[in-house]
């Protein structure tokens, strides 16, 4: 199949018949706790497309949930990482010394918000992202709660689990958490928890915190941090207002309780600035990074102010985190970002939110708050009006008719449609894609 294909081409049934024998596969030899929405077997990429083992070709909308900021095998990333692989493939950062990961860390040091100094820890997922900024707050404050959201998402390793909150399905199983988490509502305006209207609240989605957490059930001089999403991922795509920063600079002031700010699915340009933090001015105090950060090699990385990553030799390292191959990848991620792919991103992310927002006009019963911030875009799928209730039925009925009619969408929050396509996508890609959504959703409803 030519690498030249920009649109969707659908030749077999779906899931075809070499799609079908791993498939089969899949199902003797693999955990059976991953979510498949649909049957999707990838042989191999290119730009914003993707080809299956039976040489369907789909137009890809979500890029390995959020990852391959760069598109499939963008060839400066492949020619970075053959040419790291040629050199040496892996040395133990915790163990050694080599010039990478200092030409990462001084690059993070100045595309993270702030320009105070920063330390960075390397790992290999967003979940050990999360650990470390977890263990650094409890370390450097040496206090023990935490203040998380619901509909968060930070992982599913046993700490980072105590601060997800997104579906029953994480936790049911695995009792007790191992950390001390409150969760409190986020701040999804348009269903505010406590009913108010974004325009005249007193930010009480936040406010809580003083007002009744902090009287109740979790004394302030104990809480070690708020971990919080800057754009709810997982939870629906939600874009909180700009006093929500300002009140957890309130807390940060006040209280010392520090900020970990989880960037692992809004950083690295997914919304349009190289941080979502950017967006509102706001300077966390740790911020974790993975997914789009090497283009889909894995790598993350949780970077803290100086004074914050005190801690000893042996307090935290892991053997691969730091691969230099993976480093590769993320300095070159890093360049093409610069120069081009964010304004790509503003641009086609401006473009896109129009284009699902007109379909409003067709849907009005069925499709609702349409949001988002650059290439990071939710849509709900509703009933009866755009503000009725979420409608999951008919939200994976859709997923399915946009599959089989060769677009690649996925789900998110309790019933949106998650757009999160590579960085790369161009119009007529997103015209190609509104084009099938658009049939999709007639499918799905008159079905
Ligand atoms: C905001 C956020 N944090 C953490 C994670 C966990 O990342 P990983 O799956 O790489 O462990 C995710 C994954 O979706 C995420 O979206």
């Amino acid at each position: 199949m030519s690498a030249t294909i920009r649109f969707p081409e659908i030749r077999t049934e779906l899931p075809g018949p070499n799609a079908k024998r791993i498939l089969e596969g899949d199902r003797q030899y693999v955990s059976p706790s991953y979510t498949r929405s649909f049957p999707l077997v990838i042989e191999r990429g290119w730009g914003a497309m993707i080809e299956d083992v039976d040489g369907n070709v789909f137009l890809d909308c979500n890029a390995g949930v959020a990852v391959c900021a760069t598109g499939h095998a963008h060839p400066k990333v492949v020619d970075a990482i053959s040419r790291q692989a040629s050199q040496f493939i892996h040395f133990a950062a915790a163990d050694y010394y080599y010039p990478q990961l200092v030409q990462l860390g001084e690059k993070l040091q100045a595309a993270t918000p702030g320009k105070h100094e920063k330390r960075v820890h390397f790992g290999n997922s967003g979940a050990e992202a999360v650990e470390a900024a977890v263990k650094i707050a409890k370390y450097a404050t040496r206090r023990e709660k935490f203040i998380g959201f619901y509909g968060a998402f930070h992982g599913r390793t046993l700490g980072a689990l105590s601060f997800t909150a997104s579906k029953a399905a994480q936790r049911r199983g695995f009792g007790r958490q191992l950390l001390d988490v409150t969760h409190i509502p986020y701040a999804h305006c348009k269903r505010c928890a406590y009913g108010q209207q974004v325009e005249t609240c007193h930010v009480e989605c936040l406010s809580v915190i003083e007002d009744v957490l902090f009287k109740t059930t979790v004394p302030p001089e104990e809480v070690a941090a708020i971990v919080v999403e800057p754009v709810l991922g997982e939870g629906g795509y939600i874009v909180p207002p700009r006093k929500f920063f300002d009140q957890l600079n309130y807390l940060r002031d006040k209280y010392g309780i520090l900020i970990i700010a989880d960037e692992v699915q809004s950083g690295m340009g997914r919304t349009g600035r190289m941080f979502a933090c950017e967006h509102f001015d706001f300077v966390p105090d740790i911020i974790t990074i993975a997914k789009g950060i090497a283009s889909g090699l894995p790598l993350s990385a949780t970077v803290a102010r100086s004074e914050l990553m005190s801690w000893h030799a042996g307090a935290h390292a892991s053997t691969f985190g730091g691969n230099p191959v993976a480093i590769a990848a993320s300095l070159a991620t890093f360049e093409l970002l610069e120069t081009g792919l964010l304004k790509n991103c503003q641009l086609m992310g401006d473009y896109f939110i129009a284009g699902l927002r007109g379909l409003r006009e067709k849907f009005p019963k069925h499709l609702g708050d349409v949001r988002g911030l650059g290439l990071m875009i939710g849509a709900e799928i509703v009933e009866g009006s755009s503000s009725g209730r979420a409608n999951v039925k008919l939200r994976d009925k859709i997923l399915l008719e946009c599959f089989r009619r060769g677009l690649v969408i996925l789900g998110c929050g309790e019933s949106a449609l998650r757009f999160s396509p590579p960085l790369v996508i161009d119009r007529d890609q997103i015209d190609c894609a509104l084009g099938i959504l658009d049939e999709s959703m007639s499918a799905a409803i008159s079905s």
